[in-house]
């Protein structure tokens, strides 16, 4: 079973992905983005699909229309699992009804603490002892689904969000790779190729 992985970023949870031998067929950026080089350098098939082109960030972003888009290009390389990498827009239904229960999501917080874009500056002013990672099934709530790994990662004495954000995706580029194989396996036993 194929999977396409959405980047907004710097991409090193795709290099995770990639280095962990999964059946990427394509990568797909909702702006341009490292992820896209890091694809291009793997010589894996990738595609900007730029949110610019539908509004861009504002009020007026049609989520539906890049949401149908995206399944589209899914769709063009045969994707069956969909793992969501660090991207940045919210999904409206159109890839649940496409791809249900099989879109994966990496969180940088242990979920349900934190939900959305600032959940390592939120753990951190928050004072908690011990954030993490969680790895779920997604869902149209964002960064809710059902959880299908999490891993604890403790918050140090002098930790900015910048060195904590990434002794979690030090943990996610491990964690990540494993659950998503592990998912694979589970759809591929059950036998329902995509
Ligand atoms: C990861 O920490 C991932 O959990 C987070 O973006 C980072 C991507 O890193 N995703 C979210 O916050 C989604 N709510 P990368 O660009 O280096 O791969």
């Amino acid at each position: 079973m194929r999977v396409g992985v959405l980047v907004s970023g710097t991409g090193s949870i795709l290099e995770a992905l990639l280095a962990g031998d999964l059946p990427v067929a394509v990568v797909v950026a909702d702006r341009p983005c490292r992820g896209l080089e890091v694809a291009a350098a793997a010589g894996v098939d990738s595609e900007l699909l730029d949110r610019a082109r539908f509004g861009g960030f504002g009020a007026g972003f049609d989520r539906q229309a890049y949401t149908e888009a995206l399944v589209t290009v899914l769709r063009a390389h045969g994707v069956g699992l969909v793992a969501m990498a660090g991207f940045g827009t919210v999904l409206a239904a159109p890839v649940h009804d496409a791809f249900p229960g099989r879109v994966l999501n990496t969180h940088p917080a242990l979920l349900p603490a934190f939900p959305g874009w600032h959940a390592v500056e939120e753990a951190l002013a928050a004072g908690v002892a011990v954030t993490g990672c969680t790895v779920h099934i997604a869902t149209l709530e964002m960064d809710a689904g059902p959880v299908l790994a999490q891993e604890e990662v403790p918050v140090r004495p002098g930790d900015t969000a910048e060195s904590l954000h990434e002794r979690i995706k030090a943990v996610e580029r491990v964690l990540y790779p494993r659950t998503v194989r592990a998912y694979l396996a589970e759809l591929e036993e059950r036998d329902e190729p995509r």
